[in-house]
C-alpha cells in the first residue's frame, strides 16, 4: 500500500517555504546589478510585468500539476501522461538541474558562512581596503577551506530536508524567511540614513532609455523566471505537498509580490552603501565578497552590519538550497521507495562530488586547462548551462504540458479547487498555452543566436 503523502501544515508555512525558495542569491545580487546595467526604472517595470504575465501563470501551472499528481517531478509527468518516457525525461532533467545548481550554490553559500565567521572576528580591523578585499582571493584559492565550508553548508541543507516536509522544510522556512525579512528591513533602515540613499533611489528607479537594449527585455524575463524558482521542479514538488483546499492562484500572487518587494528592497539596501563611498556597482560575487566588506569596515557598527549581512545571505541561500534538494529527494523517495534518510545522504554525496571542480575553480587543481579550452571557468560553465539553457527549456516544457498536453477539463478542475478566483481560469489558460511558450521560445532563440533583438530594433 502507498504511504500517505506528507502535506504542508498551513498555508502560511507553504508561503514562507515558497517565498524562501524564490528569494535567494539571485534576488539579492542579480536583480540589483541587472537593474543598474539595464538603465533602472524601465527594467524594474519590465521585471514586474513579466513576473505578472509569464511568471505567475507558470508558477500556478507548476503548483497545479504537482498537486494533481501528488508525486515528485518525474512522477508528475509519468502520472499525468500515461508513463510517456519523453515527458518523464523532463522530470529527470529537473532533477539534473537541481543537482547542478546545488553543486555551485553550496560553494557560494559556503563562502557566505565563512564570511559570517570572518565578520564576527572583525577580520577587517587594521587592514587596508586592498587587504580586506584580497581576503576573498585567498579564500578562492584555498581548496581546503572552501571545501570545509561547502560541506558545512551541505550538511545544514541536508539536515533540514532530512527532517521532512513539515518538521524540516516548513518549520525552518518559517523561521529563516521571517528572520531574513527582519534583517533586510533593519539593514534597509540603516541604508536610509546614508548619504548615498537618494542617489541610489534615482539610479534604481529613474528610467534611462539609452541604457536599456532590446535584449534587456528578454533579460528581464529570464530574471523573473529564475528568481521565482521556475523551471527547476521546485514548485512542481512543493505543489505535490499541497492539500486540495489550498487557494493556488492567491498564494501564488502573495509569493510573487513578496519576491518583487524583496528584490527592490535589496537593491535599496545595497546601492546606498556603494554610492556613499563613491564606488561603482560591480557584477557578481566581487560585489558581495570584495566590495561590500571594504565598505562595511568604514561604516559605524561594522561588526553588526557585516555579520547580519552575511547571515542574511546564508539564510536566503539556505531556504533556496533546501527547495532544490527536496526536488531530488522527493523523486528518490517516490520512484525507488527509498527512506528519506538514504535519499538525502545519496543526494548530498552526489552534490558534493559534482561540486568539487566548482569549489576548486580558484585553486585550479582539477581541470587546470578548462578555462583555456572553454573560455570560462568550470564554475561559470555550469552556471551558464543551467541558467541559460536547462531552465528555459524545462519552463517551456511545463507550459506546453499544462497548456497543450494535459486534458483541459482535468486542469480546470484542479484550478478551481480551493479558490474563489474561478473566473480567472480562462485568462490563466490562455497565458500558459500561448504567451508563456512564445516568450520562452524568444529567449531561447536570442540565446542561440537565431535572432538578435538589438539588431532587429536598431
Ligand atoms: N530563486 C532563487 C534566487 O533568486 C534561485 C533558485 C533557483 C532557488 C532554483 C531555488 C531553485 O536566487
Amino acid at each position: 500500500m502507498k504511504k500517505n503523502r506528507e502535506h504542508w501544515a498551513s498555508s502560511f508555512g507553504f508561503i514562507m517555504a515558497a517565498a524562501g525558495s524564490a528569494i535567494g542569491l539571485g534576488t539579492l545580487w542579480q536583480f540589483p546589478y541587472m537593474t543598474s546595467v539595464n538603465g533602472g526604472g524601465l527594467f524594474v517595470l519590465l521585471f514586474l510585468l513579466f513576473t505578472v504575465l509569464i511568471g505567475i501563470p507558470i508558477f500556478i501551472a507548476e503548483l497545479l500539476l504537482g498537486r494533481k499528481a501528488q508525486r515528485g517531478a518525474v512522477g508528475i509527468f509519468e502520472n499525468l501522461e500515461n508513463n510517456s518516457s519523453q515527458w518523464k525525461g523532463v522530470g529527470w532533467l529537473s532533477v539534473l538541474s537541481a543537482l547542478l545548481i546545488l553543486s555551485y550554490y553550496c560553494v557560494v553559500a559556503g563562502w557566505g558562512l565563512n564570511y559570517v565567521l570572518l565578520s564576527f572576528n572583525q577580520f577587517y580591523v587594521g587592514k587596508t581596503p586592498e587587504e580586506i578585499s584580497n581576503v576573498f582571493q585567498i579564500l578562492f584559492k584555498s581548496p581546503g577551506i572552501t571545501i570545509l565550508w561547502q560541506i558545512s553548508f551541505l550538511i545544514l541543507t541536508g539536515g533540514v530536508v532530512y527532517k521532512g516536509v513539515r518538521d524540516g522544510i516548513e518549520h525552518w522556512s518559517k523561521i529563516l524567511t521571517s528572520s531574513l525579512l527582519v534583517i533586510l528591513l533593519i539593514l534597509l533602515g540603516y541604508s536610509l540614513t546614508l548619504d548615498g540613499f537618494s542617489k541610489a533611489v534615482h539610479y534604481i528607479f529613474y528610467p534611462d532609455l539609452t541604457k536599456l537594449k532590446p535584449s534587456g527585455v528578454l533579460e528581464a524575463l529570464g530574471l523573473a523566471f529564475f528568481t521565482l524558482s521556475l523551471g527547476q521542479g521546485v514548485m512542481l514538488t512543493y505543489g505535490s505537498y499541497m492539500g486540495k483546499n489550498e487557494n493556488i492562484p492567491k498564494t501564488t500572487c502573495i509569493v510573487a509580490s513578496m519576491n518583487i518587494v524583496v528584490s527592490v528592497l535589496a537593491a535599496l539596501m545595497i546601492f546606498p552603501i556603494i554610492f556613499t563611498f563613491g564606488s561603482e556597482p560591480v557584477a557578481g560575487f566581487g560585489l558581495v565578497f570584495e566590495t561590500l566588506p571594504v565598505l562595511f569596515a568604514r561604516l559605524p557598527g561594522a561588526l553588526i552590519l557585516s555579520t547580519s549581512f552575511f547571515v542574511l545571505l546564508v539564510f536566503t541561500a539556505l531556504t533556496s538550497s533546501v527547495a532544490l534538494l527536496e526536488v531530488i529527494v522527493a523523486n528518490f523517495v517516490d520512484l525507488f521507495s527509498w527512506k528519506r534518510k538514504k535519499a538525502v545522504i545519496v543526494a548530498c554525496l552526489a552534490i558534493f562530488i559534482i561540486g568539487i571542480p566548482s569549489a576548486l575553480t580558484g585553486s585550479n587543481i582539477i581541470f587546470p586547462n578548462w578555462e583555456i579550452m572553454y573560455g570560462k571557468t568550470f564554475f561559470q560553465t555550469v552556471v551558464d548551462i543551467v541558467s541559460q539553457w536547462i531552465l528555459p527549456f524545462i519552463g517551456l516544457f511545463v507550459s506546453i504540458f499544462a497548456g497543450w498536453k494535459v486534458n483541459k477539463k482535468l486542469i480546470q478542475e484542479e484550478f478551481i479547487m480551493g479558490t474563489s478566483w474561478k473566473k480567472l481560469f480562462g485568462i490563466w489558460y490562455f497565458f500558459t498555452k500561448w504567451l508563456a511558450p512564445l516568450a520562452i521560445i524568444a529567449i531561447i532563440m536570442q540565446r542561440a543566436g537565431f535572432i538578435d533583438l538589438d539588431k532587429l530594433f536598431k
